[in-house]
């Protein structure tokens, strides 16, 4: 018998469940954007979870389930073909793993682009199945409509400017970006639209530094020098478990070649009866 003929069992994915209390034992937007001007506050991504409690677990207490899920879990080269179902299973894994931390759900290319209404829409679902606490979504000028949309249903928006990997292929790519007064007209719109902060991606560091002094929101770095409210990794990247990382990407440790080691003696031990053993 299939399990969807088992009475009671469906073969639909099952939404995040939401624990029984109080919601507002996760750090909130307003507390993450009170942090702004103190010391700089660490954010790291995460898609499953044993690593976002293994975040958790090291005080990292804002996550972000990144669409760069679409590279470094599920083997795409690019992050546009990732969906909504794939981003909303990762986001509620995420989500089961933490009970306090704040949980930024990414948007994939495609949920928010077509209206406001359908980017509402697929943002509520991030809070209702993800069980997130905001979303994230790329663009400046031309995406501020949406972030306005989003944030005006109550939902916390983090913005994304510099290099915006959705839409890499159009512009200067994966290029450091260094057009001063574009991306301060950017970060504006983002933060007059209601983001409560935003990522600077590949953005020159003096730049960067101009923009977190100028803007009210904060600003999450990554390969934007050291200037930034916050700075957010690629937890693939960090932990060396990635091949392709970029190279302002510190690897804190080589866990991919520790894991490859462990395995490869896993297997000598089971060819070599040495595992099991009486
Ligand atoms: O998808 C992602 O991981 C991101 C970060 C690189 C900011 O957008």
């Amino acid at each position: 018998m299939a399990s969807s003929d088992l009475p009671g069992i469906t073969n639909d994915a099952r939404p995040y469940e939401p624990a029984k209390g109080p919601s507002l034992r996760r750090i909130t937007a307003g507390a993450i954007k009170r942090r702004k001007g103190n010391a700089p506050v660490p954010m790291v991504t995460a898609y499953d979870t044993p690593f976002a409690q293994f975040a958790e677990e090291a005080g990292i207490d804002w996550i972000l389930v990144g669409d760069s899920l679409g590279n470094v879990v599920l083997g795409y080269d690019e992050t546009t073909p990732v969906t909504m179902e794939q981003m909303l299973h990762h986001t509620a894994a995420v989500t089961r793993g933490t009970s306090r931390a704040h949980i930024v759900a990414d948007m994939p290319f495609g949920s928010y682009q077509v209206s406001d209404e359908e980017a509402v829409r697929n943002a509520i679902r991030f809070i209702k199945e993800g069980g997130a606490q905001s979303v994230k979504l790329e663009g400046g000028v031309y995406e501020a409509q949406r972030v306005r949309a989003i944030a005006r249903v109550g939902i916390p928006v983090v913005g994304h400017i510099g290099v915006t990997p959705q839409t890499a292929g159009l512009g200067p790519g994966y290029k450091k970006r260094t057009h001063r007064d574009r991306l301060l007209e950017d970060a504006l719109a983002v933060q007059d639209a209601g983001a409560y902060a935003i990522v600077l991606e590949v953005v020159d560091g003096e730049i960067a530094r101009e923009l977190t002094d100028k803007l009210s929101i904060l600003t999450i770095g990554i390969g934007s020098g050291g200037a930034c409210d916050a700075q957010v990794l690629v937890m693939h990247d960090l932990l060396g478990m990635y091949p392709h990382s970029p190279p302002f990407a510190k690897r804190f440790a080589e866990i991919g070649q520790a894991a490859t080691q462990a395995l490869r003696d896993y297997a000598s031990s089971v060819r070599e009866r040495s595992f099991p053993n009486a």
